[in-house]
């Protein structure tokens, strides 16, 4: 019998998981089966117990759930406690912990990008949501020099500076990242802006030619943000990499082997009919 993993989120029909990891599954010989289940928050409970009685490997968690799930698991790692979130549960033999493989995911991908140590990195992350969150703690555990954090609504950047950030790092305005772009070498958006207007989170002017620049949205495949940075020299990469990187690391949990990681970035670029953004 095939194991099961798969993905509980609300709405779930959206995903392209199933194609990706299914599509890993067989290039590795694995004998896994993933699907979507759409839960809903009522739901929850029942949801995460039938999992587990049915001898789930692990599974995947979307919103609105990746709160939500925390209290029904029985451990949950350091990096999922300090983001705030699960993304990923694993299964063993009726014990259930929950991981957070966003962040690292991200960062998996953005290190392909960047040519220089990681002492020297100056980061500016926009945006201050869920997604800001597990990238700003993972960001900060590869030890660049500095992070700043910027958001529309500045407690929220606050929040995250106090508990996922380092002494080193801050809080800036909107107005004083866009003043001061030229002193970072690594932007990331994290906002929703460029998704669905094609429109900046902030100017980038002031951006310093050779920037790696980061964008989580990957539908457009290349936002404003990536537009105006790539004329400007940038070295750019939209949300692809995440999606890829935080399921190759769920799959690597639930199987203890890293799948072919570039066949599941094909299979998403495919899905999404696309061409990939600064090959
Ligand atoms: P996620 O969990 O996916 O990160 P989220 O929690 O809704 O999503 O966070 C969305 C981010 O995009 C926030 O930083 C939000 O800014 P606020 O904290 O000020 O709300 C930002 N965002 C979304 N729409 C925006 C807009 N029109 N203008 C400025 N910021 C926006």
């Amino acid at each position: 019998m095939r194991k099961k993993v798969g993905l509980i989120g609300y709405p779930v029909s959206h995903s392209m998981s199933p194609q990706m990891q299914n599509g890993a599954f067989e290039k590795a010989g694995l004998s896994y089966v993933y699907d979507k289940y759409e839960v809903h928050p009522d739901q929850l409970a029942e949801a995460v117990g039938d999992m587990r009685e049915k001898g789930f490997a692990g599974w995947n968690v979307t919103i609105p759930h990746k709160q939500a799930i925390m209290p029904y698991l029985d451990e949950i790692a350091e990096d999922a406690l300090k983001i705030g979130a699960v993304n990923t549960v694993v299964n063993e033999n009726g014990k259930l912990t929950g991981y957070n493989t966003d962040g690292a995911g991200f960062v998996k991908g953005l290190m392909r990008h960047v040519s220089f140590p990681m002492e020297e990195a100056k980061v500016l992350i926009i945006g201050a949501g869920g997604a800001s969150r597990a990238i700003s703690y993972a960001m900060g555990k590869e030890g660049p020099k500095t992070i700043a954090i910027t958001n529309r609504t500045m407690e929220k950047a606050q929040d995250i500076f106090s508990e996922c950030l380092r002494d080193q790092d801050q809080v800036i305005s909107l107005q004083e990242a866009e003043e001061r772009l030229t002193d970072f070498n690594i932007v990331i958006n994290t906002t929703s802006i460029g998704m669905k207007e094609d429109r900046l989170p902030l100017r980038v002017n002031h951006l310093k030619a050779g920037t790696v620049v980061s964008d989580i949205i990957y539908n457009p495949f290349k936002t404003a943000l990536l537009k105006e940075s790539e004329k400007r020299g940038a070295i750019i990469d939209n949300g692809v990499a995440m999606l890829v990187f935080q399921g190759a690391l769920s799959f690597e949990k639930w199987t203890g082997v890293a799948p072919d990681a570039s066949l599941m970035e094909k299979i998403v670029i495919e899905e999404l009919g696309g061409s990939y953004v600064n090959r």
